[in-house]
């Protein structure tokens, strides 16, 4: 068989969150020329490629995916020569660099959306979807329809200058665009995409990308949550009847005409209609990240519902993400951080076996097929925040709309206490504050992530925890990245294009898969996994003869695997 190689399958990709990821102007944010500071750390590393959240100027409300202007960067970030540098640097070193494109929704800071919000005859009121109030049969003016933001509350903001709502899915200060005027999907073409693909950007990850067509009769979305007023819109705002016409445009007036990488975050979706936007015929995107494995065990319609997970559930999800594209002309994902999610070592490793059980979710994550993705951090296996903090540390408006709420509804409860503490053990759990803490540099003040006290608080651990000292000990986590990731590259064919199947489905200790080359080069790689704090005995479960590879210890044993040991094997 022949494999169709592109660049951007091969690429591994680095995600910058850029308020916390360097300083190095001491104001306590993380800005552009930090990230200059760092590419040749990064090129160390193996990284190809850099994905940038947003750098765009915003009011930051939701850490710059509320841009108030495309063309702009955030001061505290730097400027645009800065940006350019980074660009330029990151081709210097023979690496590439991927935007991030935030079009379903503005800030309200936008100036398209101080126009469209200024009267009902301007020119751009059509930008954005604006509709009459609802009044009850009491006479209280309500919202146009039932749909939850995904921040908690109404999806619909009144507009007392116009008296008309504006519909906004994230926080009051994120207007949803009106993806039908064709008038709107032409600016965003030009300010938000071709404007940056001229500067050098080689891509983009677009963010919410199935949620710009919205069911136009604006119905009522069906009741899923009882014990709360509005619900999620679900399939009446996601995968609407016009999305793939608008991904197709884009792709046909805009992305086709680069040598760029897209990959879409598509929330809630079945593998079928991921499929849709990104079969290689269908001239949409190249790629799409799938969930399942960094939501396991919470509520697909509320993260802060979480029922826990298990081994047999992880594999699951691993499979869900690894398969969806067998036999198909579409290409997958392998992430299991980002910054809306909280750190992987926590959250599917273990404490007391940190560093081994970090090294095997490297393992894991290094040899599955797709376009593989590291967040910063996780490199180091930084850590979720300490339990013992309160929630005045917790920074993210999701986490803290969520908590209001929550307050709101339960505060006069006798119980409350009791509600509050189960609620923070979540938080605690999968919050996306857990990814934003400021990247660990080394053991000084504040991790070396900055000179003052940072914008949100370091992570206690950093003494332990950080690049440097890492650098300097040849068994820590990132020389194992560093290792995982020459070895994914070395053996491209079975690790990036290879299939993928599991041998072990019902064991809940260990994890055993086969990665299979289609083309011969070498043929096979075996993956055991111990996720136990238990030693396990190793059982062969294949026939042919294979070499060790790779492993998180320094013995390893013929008969039995200690607690969180992991190895990869080729097969002959
Ligand atoms: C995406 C981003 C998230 C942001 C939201 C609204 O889900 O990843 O961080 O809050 O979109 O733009
Ligand atoms: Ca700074």
């Amino acid at each position: 068989m022949t494999i169709d190689y592109q660049w951007w399958k091969t690429a591994t990709i680095y995600q910058i969150w850029p308020a916390s990821y360097k300083d190095s102007n001491g104001d306590g944010i993380g800005d552009i020329p930090g990230i200059i500071s760092t590419l040749d750390y990064l090129k160390d590393l193996g990284i190809d490629v850099i994905w940038l959240s947003p750098m765009y100027d915003s009011p930051q409300d939701d850490m710059g995916y509320d841009i108030s202007d495309y063309q702009k960067i955030y001061p505290k970030y730097g400027t645009l020569e800065d940006m350019q540098n980074l660009i330029d640097g990151c081709h210097k070193r023979d690496m590439k660099i991927i935007c991030d494109l935030v079009v379903n929704h503005t800030s309200s800071e936008h100036s398209w959306f101080k126009e469209s919000r200024s009267s009902k005859t301007n020119p751009k009121r059509d930008w954005y979807i604006w509709k009459k109030p609802k009044y009850d049969e009491q006479g209280y003016r309500q919202p146009p329809n039932n749909w939850g933001s995904f921040f908690s509350g109404s999806a619909w903001e009144y507009d007392e200058l116009t008296d008309e709502y504006y519909l906004r899915l994230f926080a009051k200060t994120q207007p949803d665009l009106n993806w039908e005027n064709p008038e709107t999907r032409d600016a965003i073409h030009n300010d938000a995409l071709k404007w940056w693909f001229e500067k050098g950007v080689d891509g983009f990850r677009i963010d919410t990308a199935g949620l710009y067509s919205k069911n136009q009769a604006f119905p009522d979305a069906p009741i899923v949550f009882p014990d709360s007023i509005y619900q999620p819109s679900g399939r009446l705002a996601h995968n609407g009847p016009r999305i793939h016409e608008f991904h197709k445009e884009m792709y046909e007036k805009v992305t086709s005409n680069y040598d760029a990488f897209t990959v879409g975050e598509v929330g809630d979706c079945t593998k079928e209609e991921a499929l849709e936007y990104v079969s290689k015929s269908s001239h949409e995107m190249n790629s799409i990240f799938l969930f399942d494995v960094v939501e396991l065990g919470c509520d697909k319609k509320d993260r802060f519902r979480y029922n826990g997970w298990d081994l047999i559930d992880l594999k699951k999800a691993v499979e869900n993400q690894c398969d969806f594209v067998k036999g198909t002309d579409a290409w997958a994902t392998s992430f299991i951080e980002n910054h809306d999610q909280p750190r992987c070592i926590t959250r599917f490793g273990n404490q007391k076996n940190f560093s081994k059980s970090g090294k095997l979710l490297a393992m894991l994550e290094t040899t599955l097929t797709g376009t593989l993705f590291i967040y910063q951090g996780q490199e180091i296996g930084m850590t979720n925040l300490p339990r013992s903090w309160g929630i005045e540390e917790y920074k993210d408006i999701n986490t803290i709309n969520y908590y209001n709420a929550f307050k709101q509804q339960y505060g006069k409860d006798a119980d409350f206490k009791e509600k509050e503490e189960k609620l923070m053990d979540v938080i605690n759990l999968i919050s996306r504050d857990h990814a934003r803490s400021p990247v660990q540099w080394n053991s000084d003040n504040y991790g070396g992530f900055s000179t003052v006290e940072p914008w949100t608080r370091v992570n206690d651990n950093y003494k332990e925890i950080n690049v440097e000292n890492q650098l300097y000990d040849k068994s820590s986590i990132l020389q194992f990245y560093k290792q995982s990731l020459k070895l994914r590259k070395k053996y491209k064919d079975l690790f990036i294009y290879g299939t993928f199947e599991i041998l072990d489905y019902g064991n809940k200790k260990l994890f055993t898969y086969i990665k299979k080359s289609p083309t011969s080069n070498p043929p096979k790689a075996y993956v055991v996994l111990n996720f136990s704090t238990d030693s396990v005995k190793f059982e062969r479960l294949i026939d042919s003869s294979f070499e060790l590879v790779h492993a998180n210890v320094e013995d390893v044993d013929d008969d039995l695997l200690s607690p969180y040991e992991g190895r990869v094997y080729i097969v002959e």
